[in-house]
């Protein structure tokens, strides 16, 4: 350790250079962006050659020193030998405040660590390498390494040059940036530090630093927890006033006013009266004994202004003596998890259910809240006619009452920013004889129309009981379940009598296919799987999206990778090494999703039914887009060796054999128009659910009419794939089908 005396004499050779740099700079134009290049100009020729020292200049050289491309952890490099010892003294050029306090990046600590023991990671990570040999060299001064700075001042009032083991300052690192600080005038001791005195005391004092600093940044995170709670409660306690607050366009309001029957005295309660579009119609309407309740304040002072008679509070837990003649209005619509605490408690105590919606709630307490006759009128969401949740609902609905009307809005956007799929419907408390009864319903036709010709041409279809340009009206058995109710009128309702049949999933396995979580990342091109090993190859399957069901026949495929949950990150690295690098393109996204306890970042979020899948991947399935905006349906015959992709629903035939037959019935306008009569219609689209599908009753067919079926369906088959038309014979089976209906052509005694 003798190098003291040549670190010395070169700290003090590169004073000297560095006062000759700022000598020919300060009369210059020098920028915080020029200093780099102008003192390498100076500098690059520079060369001093004596007896026992050789020194030169350049560019950061060693490959290793590099950060990223374009940036080093330092500015120019000084080299050469002294005493026959090899140096290197890293140099950052500075342009400052000389006579500033402060303290200033110079590089993150890990760069100087790295420069100062030759680590080659970049990263202070994992198992940092060092070479014994070259650490031991360099103690014994047969090496030299060294960190120089130089000072450019702003405002030209002079230089500075230092090399770090020479600071005399405790060294700071500052935690956030990870950079080393020091002060562009340290205090600088007499001798500078060894390499081991220096290595040692920079480690000790990152460390130091950093501890202090995890301190004071834990204290810090602390009050960014408490101010994000303070936000959080700030936003719930607007949740409680404002739950959304949507208002109905005026014409609506009139129109769904104009359907009630009572009488103008009787007791009338808008629930969640908004701005009070309600109590503004029935006022124009000549009602005279009108309630509003409203959980917002500003909202309940904007009603009590215009004169209406309004409560404050939620309609949910205020205990009215009141029974009234009609319940009106637009109430709010939420999932049970956006609501604040308390009025979902209510809403789970009222609906019996936390899967459910606030509105669910307001039906319910608002039947309860009606007097024998008495109406309620509201404008909803559609999804309580089929939602699973809403199951109770119905029940409560059919057990206090009907339904005597539904006006299906169905796409047409009447309130900005909601998703559409809206009814208005009436319902009547008390004991009725339903079987004598029809409910009346509208379904809009038009797909663009203003609010003021809803209310003109439905109030005339109604009158008129009969459609119009905007609306077709039908009158519809009452709903004597709570299963799945559908305001969907089949054209041709007389073709739907009892049949004798069997449940779809008594015959087949219903089912969704796979879900991935991230397709890009999955999905593999032809042209990869070309590249691929062969062993690669196996964790390549062959799915059908919904784009692939063409009707009848699926028209080609898609190629994902499919790394089972059982395979282990070291197997796929080494054994699939093409598939391991595509995948960890992709590896800080697929960790982000949502996987269960257990799965890895390269599996698939959801292996739905895929064992089963892969025990019959070498037979025939029938496939169907789970969501289909198409005006007829795609049931297609997937091939052997395939995979339903999550957009499909698959159905697989306990007995293979009457796979072309229930093919050919599922495509049949009958099945279609049945199908949607049962729920199966979402707005515009059909949705194609397992659990609607599994249910779904199919007819009992003859044997003979079967077999008929069946073969035609194979013809349509063999043309499509010829591209051959197949009308003629898609009406053939329409009419085997509504034939076999009509004169009960069945096998069997009815199954239900
Ligand atoms: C969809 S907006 C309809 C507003 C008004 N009825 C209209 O049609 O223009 C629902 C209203 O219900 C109010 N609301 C939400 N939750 C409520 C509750 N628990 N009790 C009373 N009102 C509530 C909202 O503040 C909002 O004004």
């Amino acid at each position: 350790m003798e190098t003291a005396s040549e670190i010395s004499e070169l700290v003090g050779i590169l004073r000297s250079v560095f006062r000759m740099v700022f000598g020919k700079l300060k009369s210059k134009n020098i920028t915080e962006k020029s200093l780099d290049e102008e003192v390498l100009r100076v500098l690059r020729n520079y060369v001093i050659a004596k007896k026992h020292l050789k020194l030169n200049f350049s560019e950061p050289k060693d490959e290793i020193y590099k950060v990223e491309k374009g940036r080093t952890p330092y500015d120019i490099l000084c080299y050469g030998n002294i005493v026959g010892r090899d140096f290197r003294i890293f140099i950052n050029n500075k342009f400052g405040d000389l006579y500033s306090k402060s303290l200033n990046d110079i590089t993150t600590y890990n760069n100087i660590i790295r420069l100062y023991l030759d680590v080659r990671q970049q990263r202070l990570k994992g198992k940092v390498i060092i070479d014994e040999d070259k650490i031991y060299r360099r103690f014994l001064g047969e090496e030299i390494i060294s960190y120089g700075v130089f000072v450019f001042d702003a405002r030209k009032r002079g230089f500075n040059f230092f090399i770090l083991e020479e600071i005399d300052d405790e060294f700071y690192v500052n935690p956030r940036n990870t950079m080393f600080q020091v002060k562009y005038k340290p205090r600088i001791s007499k001798t500078p530090l060894d390499y081991y005195s220096f290595v040692t005391k920079l480690i000790d004092a990152t460390v130091d630093s950093l501890k202090k600093s995890k301190a004071s940044i834990e204290a810090e995170v602390l009050i960014l927890q408490t101010i994000k709670q303070q936000i959080m409660l700030i936003k719930g306690k607007k949740m409680n006033k404002r739950i959304s607050f949507i208002e109905t366009p005026k014409d609506i309001a009139r129109l769904m006013v104009k359907l009630s029957t009572i009488q103008k005295d009787e007791l009338v309660l808008d629930t969640g009266c908004g701005n009070g579009i309600f109590l503004e119609v029935l006022r124009e309407k000549g009602y005279e004994n009108v309630l509003g309740i409203e959980i917002d304040e500003e909202l309940y002072k904007t009603c009590t202004s215009k004169g209406f008679k309004v409560l404050l509070g939620d309609f949910l837990s205020y205990e009215f003596k009141e029974r009234f003649g009609l319940i009106v209005g637009n109430p709010p619509y939420a999932h049970f998890n956006q609501l604040p605490k308390q009025i979902s408690e209510n809403v789970k105590r009222i609906i019996g259910t936390s899967e459910g919606d606030i509105y669910y709630a307001f039906i319910v307490k608002s039947i309860n809240l009606l007097k024998e006759g008495g109406e309620l009128i509201y404008i909803v969401p559609y999804h309580f006619f089929y939602n699973t949740y809403a199951k109770t609902l119905r029940e409560y609905i059919l057990r206090n009452g009907k339904i005597e009307l539904v006006i299906d809005l169905d796409e047409i956007r009447l309130f900005k920013g909601e998703s559409p799929e809206t009814v208005i419907f009436k319902f009547r408390k008390g004991v009725f004889n339903l079987s004598r009864e029809k409910i009346k319903i509208l379904n809009i036709k038009a797909k663009k129309v203003t609010s003021y010709e809803i209310m003109l041409t439905a109030d005339e279809a109604l009158k008129n009981r009969s459609s119009n340009k905007i609306w077709d009206y039908k009158e519809i058995n009452h709903f004597t379940t709570p299963a799945i109710w559908s305001s969907y009128l089949p054209t041709s309702t007389s073709l739907f009598p009892q049949f004798p049949s069997v449940r779809l999933n008594q015959i087949a396995k219903v089912g969704v296919g796979p879900v991935s979580g991230f397709d890009k990342a999955f999905l593999i091109s032809e042209e990869e799987l070309l590249r691929l090993e062969e062993n690669e190859k196996t964790l390549v399957k062959k799915f059908v999206k919904a784009k692939n069901c063409i009707r009848f026949i699926t028209q080609g495929c898609h190629y994902y990778i499919l790394t089972e949950d059982r395979m282990n990150e070291d197997d796929l690295r080494s054994k699939y090494p093409n598939i391991y690098l595509k995948l960890s393109k992709f590896k800080n996204i697929l960790s982000d999703r949502y996987l269960p306890v257990g799965k890895k970042w390269f599996h698939w979020q959801a292996l739905r039914n895929y064992n089963f899948l892969t025990s019959n991947l070498p037979k025939k399935r029938i496939y169907v887009p789970a969501l289909d905006r198409k005006p007829y349906n795609r049931f297609s015959l997937g091939e052997e060796n395939s995979l339903p992709s999550s957009d499909v629903i698959f159905i697989q035939l306990y007995a293979e054999d009457d796979i072309f037959f229930l093919l050919g019935f599922l495509n049949s306008k009958f099945f279609r128009e049945y199908y949607l009569s049962n729920g199966g219609r979402r707005g515009g689209r059909v949705a194609f659910t397992q659990r609607i599908l599994e249910e779904t009753r199919i007819p009992l067919f003859s044997t003979d009419e079967k077999e008929k079926i069946g073969n035609i369906t194979k013809e349509i088959i063999d043309k499509l794939r010829k591209c051959e038309n197949t009308e003629k014979e898609e009406s053939k089976i329409e009419q085997i089908v509504y034939e076999s209906i009509k004169y009960q052509k069945f096998q069997g005694t009815l199954l239900f």
